[in-house]
C-alpha cells in the first residue's frame, strides 16, 4: 500500500514538473501587459487598432524567437510566426481553436467550424465539387460576370477616384451565388442587405472575441450585440434558407437540373452535390445543408473581392507590373474573346501577381488551433488547452523572403529559386484543414482581372491606404480608390 501512495507521488510530482517545465520554455509574453486585465486595453478600439496590434505581435515574435504569448484577462493565447512552429502545429493539431465557435450561430457545424472527426467525413464527400472538372464547367460564369463588371466600372473611367470594392463584393456574391447555390441575384437590395449584415456580424465576432466575458452564450445574451447579431442572422439566414428551397424544388422537381454549360460536362453547383448527398446517403440533414452553404457563401464573397481590391489597386501603383500584364493578356487572348480554362495555366505573369498581392495583403491573417496536448516548438513549449493563433501575415513578411520582402515584386515568383519554400506562403492556411476553395478563388481572379486589366488602365496609391483587421483584412478608409481609364 505504501509503496503505491509512494508511486502516486513521484508520478505526480513528474507530472508537476512537467508542466512546470513547459511553463518555463513558454513564449515570452507581450510587452504591455496591465495586472489582471493582461493585454487587454491594447485591443480596445476598432478594427484598425487591432490590425496594428497584430502587426505588432508578428514584430514582437520575430525578435524572441518565432512566437509570443498574449494575455486577455483569464486567457493566454499564443501568436506564431515561425514558419516550422506555424507547420508544426498545423499538421499535428486538427481542431479549430475553440474561438471559432462563435462562428457557428451563423455557420453551423460546417467544414470550417466542425470538429475533426466530423470534418474528415465531410471533407471527404465535399471535396468533389471542387474537383478541376466541376470548376473548369464555372468559367462561363466566371467570364459572364467578369463582363457585367467591366460593364458597372464604365461610369467611372476618366471620372476621378471610386470605391471599386463595393462592386468586388456584389460581384463576388453574385458569382458563389451562381456557382455554390445555382441561382444568380436577381434583387440587389436583398444582396446589399446581405452583405450589409455579413459585415455587422464579422465586426460583432471580433468584439466578442476580444472582450472575453461574452464568449459564454449565457452572459452574451444579456449583450446588446447578441440583438443586433440576432437581427443580422434573420437576414443572413433567410437569404440561404430562400436559395435551398427554391433549389431544392427544382432538383427534385427535374432531375437533369445540371445544365450543360460547356459541352459533355454538367454544371453542378455545390449545393446539388449536397442535396444528393442528403438523399442518396442521408449524409446532412437540412440544418447541416444550410450550415454549408452559409459558410460557403460567406468564404465566396468575403475573400476573392478583398484579394482582388488589393491586386487593383497595387497594379495602379505599379503602372511597369500593370502594363506587362496587359501585354500578357493580349498574347494569351487575342481579340476580345473570354478567358478559357487554358488560358489560365497561360497567365504566368499575371498568376504571379495575385500570389505577390496575397503575399503583401494576406487577406485572412491568422488562423486559430486547438491545443490539446503540450506542443514543442523550436524555441518553446506551446501548453496543453491554450489558444493558438498561425500568423499567416507574419509567415509573409519573413525575413527569409529576402531585403525587398516589403515590396511588390511579381517576378519573384517567376524564378523559383526566390521563393523560399511552401512553408514561407500561406495565404489560403496551413496543413490539412487549409482552404477547399483556392483553385476556384484563383481561377476567378485571375478572370476578373484579365476582363479589367484589358478593358481600362487601372490608377492608384497604395501607400495611402488604411487597413482593418475584420476576421478578413479590408480597407478601412478611401485610401483604396481607383481611377480608371478606358484603354483603346
Ligand atoms: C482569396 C481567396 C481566399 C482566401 C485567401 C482563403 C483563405 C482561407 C483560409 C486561410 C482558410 C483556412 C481557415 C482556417 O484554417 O481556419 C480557408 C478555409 C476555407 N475556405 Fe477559403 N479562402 C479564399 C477563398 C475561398 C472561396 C472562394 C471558397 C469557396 C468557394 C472558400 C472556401 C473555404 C472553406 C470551405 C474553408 C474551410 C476548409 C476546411 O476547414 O476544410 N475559400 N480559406
Amino acid at each position: 500500500m505504501f509503496a503505491v501512495v509512494l508511486l502516486c507521488i513521484a508520478c505526480f510530482a513528474y507530472w508537476c514538473w512537467c508542466r512546470q517545465r513547459a511553463k518555463t520554455t513558454e513564449p515570452p509574453s507581450l510587452p504591455g501587459a496591465w495586472p489582471l486585465v493582461g493585454h487587454l486595453p491594447l485591443f480596445f478600439g476598432d478594427g484598425c487598432k487591432i490590425w496594428n496590434q497584430i502587426k505588432n505581435i508578428v514584430g514582437q515574435s520575430y525578435d524572441v524567437g518565432g512566437a509570443v504569448k498574449i494575455n486577455l484577462g483569464p486567457i493566454t493565447l499564443y501568436g506564431v510566426s515561425d514558419p516550422d512552429d506555424c507547420n508544426t502545429i498545423a499538421t499535428t493539431c486538427m481542431e479549430k481553436d475553440q474561438i471559432y465557435d462563435l462562428t457557428k450561430p451563423w455557420f453551423g457545424e460546417s467544414l470550417f467550424t466542425s470538429r475533426y472527426e466530423v470534418w474528415k467525413n465531410d471533407y471527404k464527400l465535399l471535396n468533389p465539387a471542387f474537383s478541376q472538372t466541376i470548376l473548369n464547367t464555372f468559367m462561363d460564369v466566371f467570364n459572364s460576370e467578369s463582363r457585367e463588371l467591366v460593364k458597372e466600372f464604365e461610369k467611372h473611367a476618366g471620372k476621378g477616384p471610386f470605391d471599386h470594392f463595393t462592386y468586388l463584393r456584389h460581384n463576388a456574391l453574385n458569382i458563389i451565388c451562381m456557382t455554390a447555390l445555382g441561382v444568380g441575384f436577381t434583387d440587389s437590395n436583398l444582396a446589399s442587405d446581405y452583405l450589409h449584415a455579413a459585415d455587422s456580424t464579422l465586426n460583432t465576432l471580433v468584439e466578442r472575441a476580444i472582450k472575453f466575458w461574452w464568449h459564454s452564450p449565457y452572459t452574451f445574451a444579456w449583450s446588446k450585440l447578441k440583438k443586433e447579431q440576432d437581427c443580422n442572422l434573420k437576414i443572413l439566414h433567410k437569404m440561404s434558407d430562400a436559395v435551398l428551397q427554391k433549389r431544392k424544388s427544382e432538383l427534385f422537381g427535374n432531375p437533369c437540373v445540371g445544365k450543360n454549360i460547356t459541352p459533355g460536362t454538367k454544371f453542378k453547383p455545390f449545393v446539388d452535390i449536397l442535396l444528393e448527398l442528403s438523399v442518396e446517403k442521408e449524409a446532412f440533414n437540412d440544418e447541416e445543408i444550410r450550415a454549408q452553404v452559409d459558410f460557403m457563401l460567406a468564404a465566396g464573397h468575403e475573400t476573392t473581392p478583398n484579394a482582388l481590391l488589393y491586386t487593383m489597386v497595387l497594379l495602379g501603383s505599379h503602372p511597369d507590373v500593370q502594363e506587362k500584364v496587359f501585354s500578357e493578356i493580349q498574347e494569351v487572348l487575342e481579340r476580345e474573346r473570354d478567358v478559357e480554362k487554358m488560358d489560365l495555366l497561360r497567365l504566368q505573369y499575371l498568376e504571379a501577381v495575385v500570389k505577390e498581392s496575397l503575399r503583401l495583403f494576406a487577406v485572412v491573417p491568422l488562423i486559430g488551433r486547438k491545443i490539446e496536448r503540450d506542443i514543442k516548438l523550436k524555441n518553446f513549449t506551446l501548453s496543453a488547452g491554450q489558444h493558438c493563433f498561425l500568423l499567416l501575415c507574419g509567415l509573409h513578411k519573413n525575413s527569409i523572403w529576402g531585403p525587398d520582402r516589403y515590396e511588390f515584386k511579381p517576378e519573384r515568383w517567376l524564378e523559383p529559386s526566390k521563393v523560399p519554400s511552401n512553408l514561407v506562403y500561406a495565404p489560403f492556411g496551413l496543413g490539412r484543414r487549409q482552404c477547399i476553395g483556392k483553385t476556384y478563388a484563383m481561377m476567378s481572379m485571375k478572370t476578373t482581372l484579365a476582363h479589367v486589366v484589358r478593358s481600362y488602365r487601372i490608377k492608384a496609391d497604395h501607400t495611402k491606404m488604411r487597413l482593418k483587421y475584420a476576421v478578413t483584412l479590408k480597407p478601412d478608409n478611401d485610401g483604396h480608390y481607383i481611377s480608371i481609364e478606358k484603354r483603346t
